[in-house]
Order: C-alpha cells, then structure tokens, then sequence
C-alpha cells in the first residue's frame, strides 16, 4: 500500500504527517506501506521541513531529516492507493487537478479520523500551533492505521 500525504508547502503538515506514520508503521512493524508527502504549491520546492516542524517533531521523538518538499504531480493519482488532504483547500486543489482515470482515493485526511476535519495551517503560527499540528497528526495516523491497515 502507498500513501501519500498532502499539505500546501509540503514543509510543515505533510512531512510530519509522513514522519509520524513512518515511526508508528516501523514501531508496528507494518513492513508493506510506503509513505511519502507532497505540496500543492511550488512555493517550497526542494527545501527541508519548517524548522519549527522538525524541532516540534524531534521533541515528541520523529525525525524528518532527510526529506526535501515536491510539489504534487499527475503520476501522483496513479502511483498512490491514497491520497490524504490535510485541510479543505488542498483537498480542492487537488480534485482540480485529478485526471479523470486516476486510481488513487483522494480523501480528507481526517475523513478517517475520530477528530475534526482539518489540520491547521501553522506556518504563520505559533510554537504552540506546531504542537497543535504534531498532536492531530499522531490521532489522525492512529486512526489510518486502524482503518486501513490494522484494523
Ligand atoms: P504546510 O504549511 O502547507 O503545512 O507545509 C505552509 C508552508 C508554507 C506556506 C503556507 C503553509 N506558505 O505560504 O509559504
């Protein structure tokens, strides 16, 4: 199974979204899916996470070195079983975009999570918005895990 988690910049939700999910797969020793994040924008293209991210991440024990932000791409609805939208926007840049034939289930993030509907965007935030991001993340790749891995 591949996932594919997508935010805006692909610089704060999406890789910690992705770095979350990678930890808590290996702790699980779930050995048979792949993650990986993108961003709508350009924006951000080629840089590490935020390093508000990677600090907020590295604290409560993930680490997202090593990755590098990519804007989403057509190969993208083909190459994923899903596609996860962190928030309303990106879930509506991303319907605009689909190919018609794509195989990939594009859907809310939180859409199989027992909170909310969005993760906010931190990035004009505070420190405390990073922990808020980091928090619903670790809920909402509990609840993937439940739903469509471990059930
Ligand atoms: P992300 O956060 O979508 O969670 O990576 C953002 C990063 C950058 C910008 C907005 C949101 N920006 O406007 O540059």
């Amino acid at each position: 199974m591949k996932i594919l988690f997508v935010c805006l910049g692909n610089i704060c939700r999406s890789p910690t979204a992705q770095g979350v999910m990678q930890k808590k797969l290996a702790d699980s020793g779930v050995d048979w899916v792949e993650v990986d994040s993108a961003g709508t924008g350009t924006y951000h293209v080629g840089s590490p996470p935020d390093p508000r991210s990677q600090k907020t991440a590295l604290e409560h024990g993930y680490d997202l070195a090593g990755m590098h932000a990519r804007q989403v791409s057509t190969a993208d609805f083909y190459n994923f079983d899903y596609m996860f939208a962190l928030d309303l926007n990106n879930l509506k840049d991303l319907k605009a975009i689909r190919p018609s034939d794509a195989t990939a289930k594009l859907t809310l993030a939180l859409g199989y999570s027992r909170i909310g509907d969005e993760v906010p965007d931190p990035y004009y935030g505070t420190e405390e918005d990073f922990k808020t991001v980091l928090s619903i993340c670790e809920i909402l790749c509990d609840d993937i895990i439940a739903a469509l891995i471990a059930p």
